[in-house]
């Protein structure tokens, strides 16, 4: 008899916190998104899954080569960056879509491409936050 009450217990309490999940969603939603939070997203997306190779800092080359004006610009011509696969041809110019597709599985754009182990980004949002946050790094 007390084991059938406790199960019973426990299995209210999962739905009732599975209901308080719910209820922030409406706020968060309908919450004001000054450009400020945007920026620093962005920011934080780009640290979390591109700093460990790039910098966005002019001519600073790291295993990647710098995406700083690299919104615009047209593949594979970063100055002084000597570890090109040789896939990123200057015909692939980097605007929204090509970035995009880059970041969703960079093989997809260049299979032989040396952005590895970088394994693409599934998630779409995370993908615009950082494509964003590139425009603003001197692109011209
Ligand atoms: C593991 C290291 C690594 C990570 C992580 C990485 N990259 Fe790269 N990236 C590279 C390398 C190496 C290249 C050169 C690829 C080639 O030549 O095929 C490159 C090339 C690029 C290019 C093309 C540059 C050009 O000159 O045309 C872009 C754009 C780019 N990366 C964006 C990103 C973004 C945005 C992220 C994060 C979402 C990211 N990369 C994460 C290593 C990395």
């Amino acid at each position: 008899m007390k084991h059938h009450t406790t199960k019973h217990h426990a299995v209210r309490s999962a739905v009732a916190a599975g209901c308080l999940a719910l209820l922030p969603l409406p706020a968060a939603a309908g919450g004001a998104a000054p450009t400020d939070n945007g920026e620093d997203a962005g920011q934080v997306a780009f640290n979390t899954h591109c700093r460990s190779c790039h910098s966005v800092k002019p001519e600073d080359n790291r295993l990647g080569p710098t995406l700083h004006g690299i919104f615009g610009a047209s593949a594979g011509q970063v100055k002084g960056f000597a570890n090109y696969s040789g896939g990123l041809t200057p015909e692939i110019k980097w605007d929204e879509a090509t970035l995009d597709k880059f970041l969703t599985d960079p093989k997809a754009l260049a299979s032989n491409t040396t952005m590895t182990p970088f394994g693409g980004i599934k998630d779409a949002d995370q993908r615009k936050l950082i494509i964003d946050y590139l425009k603003t790094q001197g692109a011209s």
